[in-house]
């Protein structure tokens, strides 16, 4: 019914992802969006509000905003009001703001790595003190090493920003590791910052709980982020949301977006409502084609490249590969010079990691793939 096994032609669209190596044959697989066209009934939405032909400022309108509630009802069962949404054209400026507005400067924000980067320079951005605690391997599994998690945090930590699903361990955190993370941070007075943006892109039968979910303390000390955008593939139609029940916390957050966030984009509404109200059977697909996709590569890196560890993947399209044992000094360069453009773990705070994105066609993951693997057999 949807074609994932169609390359769409990128080029002249002002594409991050592509233009980075537009005058090189290098195949990028970096940035967090998919090479998929998006659901047809948000391309039909995005052409109707096109037709309309006004563009004037725009605030969150009904239909978005009558579409996330239901969402956040029926998908994380939290049961949301309008005025908890605050709009954002991304959860980077959203994570930089909430490490503005609370505490001062000098103060600290706590998270785990590796991590999607920006959780790592919004803190020195934001001039503030960054504890990254490293996440702990236990067999096969990443788990929160929660007695390095005690001993790092301080009297002047503020915030804990956790990742849920965990880009890049693709980590769906379970219930119990959710009320064990709010109690130390009610313990310790910590805002917890829960940036779901991958929650619907989950690739095996795994429980979600939302963090928000938790209950009646939550609500008092979550701030969650969202945005249809990874799920979707729309990050270029900027569109976020921040979710914050508390209304002191809310005040405060929106304090500091004064005059630095002002109206987001007419279209991000649109894509928004239409993915929440006809995105499911899309997304159902897009999941079947990424589950496939994980396991070809799960089996690809096991059978031609058993010196790269890749632990099993809960959820994202993001796979995070293990490559120390490759001994290589430059890893990133390395497979860039063999064609394949992947994130480096350094950004993550790993270095002798890859971060490989495979929502892409089977075929070009495939080209990659070989790519790779003549290059560690030459
Ligand atoms: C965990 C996480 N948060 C936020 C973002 C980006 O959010 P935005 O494009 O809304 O700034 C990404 C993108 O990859 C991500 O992985």
């Amino acid at each position: 019914m949807f074609d994932f096994d169609h390359l769409p032609d990128r080029s002249n669209t002002g594409s991050l992802k592509w233009d980075r190596y537009r005058e090189h044959d290098v195949l990028p697989m970096w940035v967090a969006d998919m090479d998929f066209v998006s659901a047809p009934e948000i391309v039909a939405a995005l052409r109707a509000r096109a037709e309309h032909g006004v563009f004037g400022y725009t605030i969150p309108y009904e239909d978005a905003v009558r579409e996330t509630l239901r969402y956040l009802e029926r998908r994380h069962g939290v049961a949301a009001q309008a005025d908890w949404l605050v709009w954002m054209p991304g959860l980077v400026p959203a994570l930089n703001l909430i490490c503005r507005a609370f505490g001062e400067s000098g103060d600290a924000v706590m998270t785990c790595t590796p991590v999607y980067p920006p959780f790592l320079s919004a803190p020195i951005f934001q001039d503030r003190k960054r504890i990254a605690v490293p996440l702990r391997l236990d067999g096969a599994r990443w788990s929160f090493d929660w007695d390095a998690m005690e001993s790092a945090v301080t009297e002047t930590t503020r915030l804990f920003i956790l990742c849920h699903p965990h880009n890049p361990v693709g980590r769906v955190w379970r219930r119990e590791e959710l009320e064990r993370l709010l109690e130390f941070c009610e313990r310790r007075q910590l805002i917890l910052v829960s940036d779901e943006i991958h929650c619907d892109l989950i690739l095996d039968d795994v429980p979600w709980t939302a963090t928000l979910a938790l209950g009646e303390r939550a609500a008092q000390r979550v701030i969650t982020l969202h945005a249809p955008s990874k799920t979707y593939n729309l990050p270029g139609l900027a569109c976020a949301y921040a979710v914050i029940p508390d209304a002191g916390l809310r005040t405060t957050f929106r304090r500091a977006a004064r005059g630095i966030i002002t109206e987001i984009n007419a279209f991000g509404y649109t894509g928004c409502a239409a993915a929440y109200r006809h995105g499911e059977p899309w997304r159902q697909a897009v999941l079947a084609y990424l589950r496939e996709n994980r396991d070809f590569l799960y089996s690809f890196v096991k059978e031609r490249m058993p010196a790269i560890r890749m632990q099993p993947m809960e959820a994202t399209y993001l796979a995070w590969l293990d490559v120390r044992a490759l001994n290589l000094e430059h890893p990133h360069r390395f497979f860039e010079e063999a064609g394949v453009g992947l994130s480096s773990g350094v950004d993550f705070g790993a270095p002798g990691f890859l971060r490989l994105n495979f929502g892409c066609p089977r075929a070009r993951l495939l080209t990659a793939l070989e790519r790779m693997a003549r290059a560690l057999d030459s």
